[in-house]
């Protein structure tokens, strides 16, 4: 079987998946969106309304912010991979239990897997606190690291402030452009051309 090939069963799988109690109030599992030859990967945290509606990560106001910072670090939406921690949607969106990001997980390690990513940007606490873990970095606040490569041989893993942050802190909206246009220059300097616009 080739990747491809694998990674169509596996997204099949995860949508049938009732691992934890998400599945009897989600209407789609959101299980990623993007190419699966991506250099880079965005982490979030669990679908929304938006995202549990239409099966696809980042399409209500959080994807909007997005697609802003995006397009601020000069990359192409359509080049990156994007999924969550969690692949489907906390009733209410609150958020994800420990023992739901402990039965979701495999998944998230199985597309890092599958996708080898170059960079991972993990988007808000949940996702950087799994990934700093799961690379053997100690956890720190979010203040101190974000914007900050943290390299692992084969993987960068880069945490940030979740876009949905700046839509409930409006002065973190600048903190968050500043971050990703940061991304964009040193994304630059690492040539990784294919992932820009
Ligand atoms: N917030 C997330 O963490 N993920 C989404 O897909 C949408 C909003
Ligand atoms: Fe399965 Fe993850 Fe959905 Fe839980 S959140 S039902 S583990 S896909």
């Amino acid at each position: 079987m080739d990747r491809e090939e694998e990674f169509l069963k596996f997204v099949e799988e995860v949508k049938k998946c009732s691992k934890c109690r998400l599945y009897k109030t989600r209407k789609n599992v959101v299980v990623g969106d993007g190419p699966i030859n991506s250099l880079i990967m965005l982490v979030g945290e669990a679908p929304g309304y938006w995202e549990d509606q239409q099966g696809k990560p980042f399409v209500g106001a959080a994807g909007k912010f997005l697609n802003k910072l995006l397009d601020l670090a000069g990359l192409d939406r359509g080049k990156v991979y994007i999924t969550n921690v969690v692949k489907c949607r906390p009733p209410g969106n609150r958020e994800p239990k420990p023992d739901e990001i402990e039965a979701c997980k495999p998944y998230l390690d199985k597309q890092l897997n599958l996708i080898q990513p170059k960079i991972v940007c993990a988007l808000g606490n949940f996702a950087t606190s799994y990934l700093l873990q799961k690379y053997g970095f100690p956890i720190q606040s979010m203040g101190k690291i974000h914007g900050k490569i943290f390299e692992t041989k084969n993987l960068k893993i880069i945490p940030l402030y979740h876009p949905a942050t700046a839509l409930y802190k409006p002065p973190m909206k600048k903190v968050l452009e500043e971050d990703w246009k940061t991304i964009g220059l040193k994304l630059k300097k690492l040539n990784l051309k294919e992932v820009f616009k």
